[in-house]
């Protein structure tokens, strides 16, 4: 009853062994009792935590805070050439609490820079993806940068595909947000490493768990 499903970030391609038991299962990113391997294409197989995903336990929310802006822009990257920082590819899947690819999801993200400032007087750092037909989604940013009182993190806030805001929570990075004490901080909330991409930069997969 096992299988194998493959998916595709930057030049790597991660696979999922699905044991039996996960069928029903099918388009979660990884399987509950599944190991995840990686597969550089031509390299040899490298092992990684096998992390579950979706056991149909929504996803902690944690507050939206004071910077939220509604209107950010349709985007796949929140970078430009003036951008500093670390780049980071953020990648996921939305899911519903039967563990169901949600397509056509909006995603509102918005994060500090690298020296820890909002932008709330325009959209820098701030944009809007949509899950595509798998319930996945990408956007290339940096790693933000502290500001008192607070750890790194992303904000994330989804709306479904009517519109409706179905939660609101945030991202923390390994290595990262785990690095300064921070109350509001939830280790639930580490977005999982991934092999870093063809150029370079950092890929974490964070998938979101949503009561539809
Ligand atoms: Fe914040």
């Amino acid at each position: 009853m096992g299988g194998t499903m493959r998916w595709r970030f930057g030049g790597v391609w991660v696979v999922a062994l699905v044991l039996s038991g996960c069928a029903s299962r099918v388009g979660a990113l990884t399987a509950p009792a599944g190991a995840l391997t990686t597969v550089a294409e031509g390299g040899s197989p490298t092992s990684l935590p096998a992390t579950p995903t979706c056991d149909g336990t929504p996803t902690l929310p944690q507050t939206e805070g004071p910077y939220y802006k509604s209107g950010a822009p349709e985007a796949s990257t929140l970078v430009d050439e003036a951008t500093g920082g670390d780049r980071l590819m953020l990648t996921g899947q939305v899911l519903t609490t039967a563990c169901v690819p949600l397509a056509g999801a909006r995603l509102d993200v918005w994060q500090a820079d690298a020296g820890g400032v909002y932008d709330n007087a325009g959209y820098r750092m701030r944009g809007r993806v949509t899950t595509d037909a798998d319930g996945r989604y990408a956007l290339e940013t940096i790693v933000p940068g502290p500001y008192p009182g607070r750890t790194p993190h992303i904000h994330v806030k989804v709306f479904d595909p009517g519109g409706r805001e179905l939660m609101t929570t945030q991202i923390y990075l390994i290595g990262v947000s785990d690095q300064i004490a921070d109350s509001i901080f939830d280790p639930r909330l580490l977005a999982r490493d991934l092999p870093a991409d063809a150029e370079g930069r950092r890929v974490v997969a964070f998938d979101i768990i949503v009561q539809p």
